[in-house]
């Protein structure tokens, strides 16, 4: 299931329609954006140039068809997502085609970002009943100076139009993990793909779109980012922005109204080897967290710290490891190796004499997503881990964002709030307080 016949449904011509309305549509603009197949350098697919008007209409499709989808009862919002999980799943094959196709994601891997994004929407939709489902109570007589008169219900409630800005190296995985906390807690979601991977996003809505879901609840809008990049971020119907992706982060923080954030801008992820770890498993590690999908992760392992003592016998196991991959001779400006995220298979080494010095250089980074320490002393492991300024830090493994509903966030430049599932959902929502006031007692006044 799941091949040409989507891919027929979703094209017009050889240009990859958006979808707006409920509908899947031709943009008036006539024109298109093409994608580039990495490995070819050839064109492999176009999508539509989105024009400001079109966005304006979705924007207002979104607006409208929130209200309704608000009210909807959670236990249905649930079951559209565990449906539209279902139908991602199904459609595995012609979606991890595109993965290969627009981001030369090796195969394997492309099926299982389709299968773990599955996985994260059904997770979300469960986790969504409960976490939105509770709200609080509170007495007023636990507050100094107040009787017993004030009940104070909570509940959360939706945010409104969330836009969803997910980057290429993740195009339908870090598209769910917003669309998904969105939609369960009752906001409708407009999603802005990166042009390379666009068409696997485009494929995944269109799960989203057989699931069943109301017209307007869910869209997807493709085009320049010099037409509609601002347009989208600065749009007056946007509540909620969450972007994942490099420093056009911090230009849409400085743009964006007041709102909220969510934003993951990359790491310098730092992995510190002590004496006593087992350099096996560093030495895999290492190459796992520092190649895979050619270093373009904000997860890699992007720089090794390593006690002066062991340096030669992890070096050496490192470049066993390697093998046949070719790491190129420092560049001329090294250093800037050391402090910079390449987002590619480049992996410098540098000598520590002491633990302090690795923490001062992981923390002397400007970002702080996270790092990891191998060592066999759980002791050092936790003091270090609680000095190294990130926002996750892996013992006795690389860095990673999995599984989906552990916390996600950064430090300094590698962030704005927390991604995983509970805490997404709480981002995506506010808090209403129903206060119930009831007269002073007769035996409170004495
Ligand atoms: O944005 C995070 C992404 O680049 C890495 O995710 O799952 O490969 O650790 P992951």
């Amino acid at each position: 299931m799941g091949g040409n016949g989507v891919l027929a449904a979703i094209l017009a011509g050889d240009t990859f329609k958006y979808y707006s309305e409920g509908e899947w549509q031709v943009s008036s603009s006539g024109k298109s954006v093409p994608i580039i197949n990495p490995t070819t350098r050839m064109t492999q697919f176009k999508v539509q140039a989105c024009t400001q008007e079109e966005v304006n209409k979705m924007m207002e499709s979104a607006k409208n068809a929130q209200k309704s989808w608000a009210k909807t009862p959670l236990w249905k919002r649930a079951e559209l997502l565990h449906k539209a999980a279902a139908i991602l799943k199904d459609h595995k094959k012609p979606i991890a085609e595109c993965l290969v196709k627009e981001i030369a994601k090796p195969a394997k891997d492309a099926a299982t970002e389709v299968m773990r994004s599955g996985d994260l929407v059904s997770y979300y939709a469960e986790e969504g009943v409960r976490v939105l489902g509770e709200g609080k109570f509170l007495m007023s007589d636990s507050f100094p100076g107040n009787e017993r008169t004030k009940y104070c219900l909570t509940s959360k409630i939706p945010l409104g139009v969330v836009l969803a800005i997910p980057p290429f190296n993740y195009p339908v995985n870090l598209a769910v993990s917003k669309i998904a906390p969105a939609l369960i807690a009752g906001n409708s979601l407009v999603l802005k793909p990166p042009t390379q991977g666009a068409v696997s996003a485009l494929h995944m809505v269109h799960c989203f779109h057989l699931a069943g879901f109301p017209k307007g609840v869910i869209s997807g809008v493709t085009g320049k980012g010099s037409e509609i990049g601002d347009f989208l971020t600065m749009h007056p119907l946007v509540n909620c922005i969450s972007f994942t992706g490099g420093d056009t982060g911090i230009a849409i923080s400085k743009k964006a109204g007041m709102i909220p954030l969510q934003m993951e801008l990359g790491g310098k992820d730092a992995c510190i080897v002590l004496e006593d770890a087992d350099l096996e498993l560093a030495a895999s590690n290492i190459v796992k967290g520092g190649f895979s999908y050619s270093g373009q992760r904000c997860t890699a392992v992007k720089v090794v710290l390593v006690m002066e003592s062991v340096a030669d016998a992890l070096v050496k196991k490192v470049n066993e490891k390697v093998g046949k991959l070719t790491v190129g001779p420092p560049e001329n400006d090294y250093m800037r190796i050391a402090w910079e995220e390449p987002f590619g298979p480049v992996l410098p080494i540098i000598r520590i004499s002491n633990v302090e010095e690795g923490v001062h250089h992981c923390n002397a980074s400007n970002f702080g997503l996270q790092g990891c320490i191998f060592t066999k002393d759980i002791n050092k492991a936790m003091l270090i881990s609680d000095a190294m300024e990130t926002g996750t830090v892996q013992i006795n493994s690389a860095p990673a964002r999995g599984p989906d509903h552990f916390p996600f966030q950064g430090l300094k430049d590698s962030g704005i709030g927390s991604q995983g599932v509970t805490n997404s959902i709480n981002m995506m929502t506010k808090i209403k307080s129903t206060v119930i006031n009831l007269p002073t007692p007769s035996y409170a006044m004495g």
